[in-house]
């Protein structure tokens, strides 16, 4: 029996999707640098785990984490050192990404643990570190926070004139001389200097401070600090850094009798991300680990000191490490063309959950295969702000309502960074061995907001609302 046009029509209709035509107009920069447009090849699995499987047990958006990255990276980052370095410790960064999921998988492994607030060394010793394991950086230590973490031991690094004078008044009072160490703020020809944290080397200021800290005779001088920036794309800035650090050392050694437990270099590896300034794609460009090491054994062969009394270097890693094994699966809301003709795609994750965005093109890719042609696309989030773009320019094949969109690369900074601003913040789970998957943290709800809130009472006896 033959079908009636119409009914033909449908029948073809719920087979083939309709795709209209669409005329894409040359312009730089559609090309990569090898004169290939940019493949966007599905990314439909993380670990084994289909993405959308993940998504209907956890809901849209989910930020989603590899244990087996974490691992890996972990795992890399310490071979590569210790080939070089026989005492080496990784203390985490625990402001790169504090879910205990995560500090839990690098404590795991062996790691220390790097705070920089109060909050941190509690999240930190409530995981169940030792706090003579922790290293406590950052500007601001109150009083009433060094009293409670120089008698366990935590390892606190001194960042100015004052701080120093405090810890020594906390430590007479206790009657203890706990281990201290100093960060020294250090120029290189490749990194802007972050002289607001620590003592400045260059200037002298480094030596007044130990003369100080000597003199005082109420800590003990352990171990020097240097971070000499974050994204540190050129590893000769650990060279440079570390030779200046091992200059400073063996004069200390030789000048004070100062033997040093272990020399910090920081942080700062480069993830695979491509800065919104760079031109090469970030894994073409970010260092391994071994290079790194490298520049660093460099710098440190000028130190004078004999073999068996050698400081432990210390590594305060975060993105290089955790950056890779996140990723932000976010589900499209709509398509729209602006008025200029570009593609835009509203998604329901944004800056709100991306702060990278800000200065990254984060790698971005469909879940599923989607034909048609891919054009630059702009991506925008769901907040009611124009700020609130995620990619500008990303060449994208096109995609429907209710289709996956997941980010890569995103596991450093997002999930400690993230805003709350109108809507709550997702599920983050773990991808494990053999595909199991658990939550990290659940998302939030109402009473997430409502445990917190207070309204006072004399505000609670007006019902001129009440229906
Ligand atoms: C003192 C200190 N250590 C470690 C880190 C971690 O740095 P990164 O994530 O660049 O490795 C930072 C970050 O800024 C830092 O300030």
């Amino acid at each position: 029996m033959s079908q009636t046009p119409s009914r033909a029509l449908s029948t073809l209709t719920s087979r083939l999707a309709y795709e209209p035509p669409t005329i894409v107009r040359h312009q730089a920069g559609l090309m990569n640098k090898f004169s290939r447009t940019q493949s966007v090849r599905p990314l439909s699995h993380i670990d084994g785990v289909p993405v959308e499987d993940l998504l209907a047990e956890y809901g849209s958006p989910l930020f989603v984490f590899s244990q087996k990255t974490l691992q890996e990276r972990y795992r890399e980052l310490r071979d590569s050192f210790s080939l070089r370095f026989p005492k080496l410790r990784i203390a985490w960064s625990w402001k790169t990404n504090y879910l205990d999921g995560i500090c839990k998988t690098f404590l795991n492994e062996g790691a220390w643990g790097e705070v920089v607030s109060e909050f941190e060394w509690e999240k930190a010793v409530a995981l169940g570190v030792a706090p003579e394991r922790i290293h406590f950086n950052g500007p601001y230590k109150p009083e009433s926070a060094l009293e409670r973490v120089l008698p366990l031991g935590t390892i606190v690094h001194l960042d100015n004139f004052d701080e120093l004078a405090t810890a020594e008044r906390v430590a007479a009072r206790l009657g203890i001389v706990p281990k201290v160490a100093l960060r020294l703020s250090i120029a290189t020809d490749h990194t802007q200097t972050w002289d607001r944290f620590g003592f400045n080397l260059d200037s002298g200021q480094a030596r007044d401070a130990v003369a100080r800290l000597l003199g005082g005779g109420q800590l003990q001088l352990a171990g020097l600090h240097c971070h000499v920036g974050t994204f540190v794309l050129e590893p000769d800035a650990y060279r440079q850094a570390s030779s200046k650090l091992a200059a400073f050392a063996s004069v200390l050694r030789e000048e004070h009798g100062v033997v040093l437990e272990f020399i910090d270099m920081g942080g700062g590896f480069a993830s695979p991300n491509t800065l919104k300034a760079q031109y090469l794609p970030g894994e073409q460009v970010c260092p391994s680990f071994s290079r790194y090491a490298a520049a660093i054994a460099d710098g440190l062969s000028g130190l004078r000191y004999p073999m068996r009394e050698m400081p432990t270097l210390v590594l305060e890693t975060g993105r290089a490490l955790v950056d890779e094994a996140g990723y932000l699966v976010t589900s499209v809301v709509a398509n729209k063309r602006l008025p200029d003709g570009t593609r835009a795609l509203v998604l329901d994750g944004g800056v709100n959950l991306l702060f990278t965005s800000n200065w990254y093109k984060h790698d971005v890719l469909p879940v599923r295969e989607h034909g048609g042609i891919s054009e630059p696309t702009v991506m925008y989030g769901p907040l009611c702000m124009n700020i609130d773009v995620v990619r500008e320019a990303v060449m994208f094949p096109p995609v429907r309502p209710g289709d996956a969109v997941v980010f890569r690369n995103v596991g450093a900074y997002n999930v400690t960074q993230w805003m709350q601003f109108i809507t709550y913040r997702p599920a983050v789970v773990m991808v494990g061995d053999g595909r199991q998957h658990g939550l990290l943290r659940k998302r939030e709800d109402l009473e997430t907001f409502s445990s917190h809130e207070r309204t006072p009472a004399w505000l609670t006896a007006d019902k001129a609302h009440a229906r």
